[in-house]
């Protein structure tokens, strides 16, 4: 299926909603199925920040769109990766906190989709052509799938060790 870059990142803005709130669904019970939401739910976040920051954004930017949202949507990346999941990932064991730390990075991570999808794709949609965003699609698509390589194989050498 060939995606152009607004419909593979709503695609992925889809997938990781589901999974974010199976996390805040889980009960401290439940340690190795937040695991491995939790390890999903990172890499996805990772590789979406990757393929948007060296991809899609530029583009964006360089096409006209808005400065405020192109910053803004940055900001909101680097307050998740670089905040709100290693909290998460410390609070591990904790019930209560990683209880509450889920549901704050849930909230984020959905208002920092809302916000792509309201008014970044729509000015997208505006400032760039059909064959533009085809292309930015397949060149995300194909960097994705090489992130997602590089990680499958991570996991398995560590799990090795
Ligand atoms: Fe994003």
């Amino acid at each position: 299926m060939k995606l152009n870059a607004i419909e593979l990142l709503i695609h992925d803005h889809h997938s990781v909603r589901k999974k974010l709130i199976k996390l805040t669904e889980t009960s401290g019970r439940e340690k190795a199925k937040q695991r491995r939401l939790m390890h999903d739910i990172q890499t996805q976040l990772t590789i979406h920040r990757v393929i948007e920051e060296d991809i899609f954004y530029p583009a964006f930017k360089t096409n006209g769109g808005d400065e405020i949202t192109y910053f803004e949507a940055k900001r909101q990346h680097r307050t998740v990766e670089d905040f709100v999941l290693p909290d998460l990932l410390e609070s591990q064991g904790h019930d209560a906190i990683f209880a509450r730390i889920s549901r704050q990075l849930r909230r984020l991570v959905e208002q920092h989709a809302d916000e792509e999808e309201k008014v970044m794709f729509r000015q997208a949609r505006e400032k760039l052509s059909k064959q533009e965003l085809h292309a930015l699609g397949s060149a995300m698509q194909a960097r994705k799938k090489k992130l997602e390589k590089q990680y499958a194989q991570n996991a398995e050498s560590s799990h090795r060790r």
